[in-house]
């Protein structure tokens, strides 16, 4: 099965790690030729790393990059499975599915990495939208083992299926769930952000000791240092996607001091400015 990601972002990135890992075909496209080629220095970063600590051999990590081809060319994107993770805004990824919809047959299932979008607002855009489904990583894609799979209200039921397995083959533990804002995970973990933004606004406590605070309860991460490693800016189109989908409810209003950081383009590790500093 050839596999195609679109997107080389943090997400994409991590999802064509773990693709070719389970031994699929893929090419990695972006619209961006310099995100391909920080993706490709990154991808060869972590594979070089999981080899350092054991994690594979040095003849798996030399599969797994002879499986991995980059592109910038649209028309190269032709495949069984096409999954994206670009830019979170619903207009784009409906052009997006509409062009690869004319390009590839119709047993080429789409798949969609959408944070918050409905799939089924997705699939609108398609002429066959039973082929799409939400599949649905999380950060960083080739360490989490969570993957939610959505079906929009259009999605086949064995689409959705042979994205379960797909996402099985990855090593990933695939939980199936309803195209509801934010599906399972976002929906319960928004108010992580948009809590500890208004207790910022409220100068309840500075956004470090906040951080601090929540690893010493158990955390992995605290709220800030997680926007920074998510991308303020996806982060933020996350929570104003579900404040419009929960009809304007106060508890998912996304947050001024947020808003301010995205259109400064401090958008976390990535611009190397985020709440923190990342210049080293
Ligand atoms: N960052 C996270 O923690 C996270 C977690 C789960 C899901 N997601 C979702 O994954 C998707 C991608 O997020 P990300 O954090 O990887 O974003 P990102 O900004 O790191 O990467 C997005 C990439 O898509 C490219 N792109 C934009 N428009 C494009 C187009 N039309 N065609 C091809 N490439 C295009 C950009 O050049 C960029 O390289 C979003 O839908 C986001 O909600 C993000």
């Amino acid at each position: 099965m050839k596999v195609v990601i679109i997107g080389s972002g943090v997400m994409g990135s991590g999802i064509a790690i773990e693709s070719v890992r389970a031994g699929y075909t893929t090419l990695l496209f972006d619209i961006n030729s310099d995100a391909l080629t920080k993706a490709e220095s990154y991808i060869h970063k972590q594979l070089e790393k999981a080899q350092s600590i054991g994690k594979i051999t040095e003849e798996a990590r030399l599969a797994a990059l002879k499986l991995l081809q980059f592109t910038d060319q649209f028309s190269e994107l032709k495949a069984d499975f096409i999954l994206e993770a670009i830019v979170e805004k619903l207009p784009v990824k409906q052009d997006l599915f509409a062009r690869l919809e004319s390009q590839n047959s119709s047993d080429c299932i789409f798949a969609t990495n959408t944070s918050s979008i409905p799939i089924t607002q997705i699939a609108s855009s398609l002429k066959h939208p039973e082929r799409l489904v939400g599949v649905h990583f999380f950060n960083p894609a080739h360490i989490m083992k969570l993957v939610e799979i959505i079906s929009g209200a259009a999605t086949d039921e064995k689409i959705a299926e042979k994205a379960f397995n797909w996402a099985t083959k990855l090593g990933k533990t695939a939980v199936y769930a309803k195209d509801a804002p934010g599906f399972i995970v976002n929906r319960v973990a928004r108010h992580f952000y948009v809590e500890s933004l208004k207790a910022l606004e409220e100068q309840v406590g500075d956004f470090e000791q906040m951080d601090r605070l929540m690893r010493a309860t158990g955390f992995k991460m605290g709220p800030f240092e997680l926007m920074d490693l998510i991308g303020v800016e996806t982060n933020y189109s996350v929570t104003q996607s579900m404040f419009e989908q929960f009809q304007y409810d106060s508890k998912f209003r996304p947050s001024r001091i947020q808003k301010q950081k995205v259109d400064a383009g401090f958008h976390g590790r990535k611009t190397k400015k985020g709440f923190y500093n990342y210049d080293a």
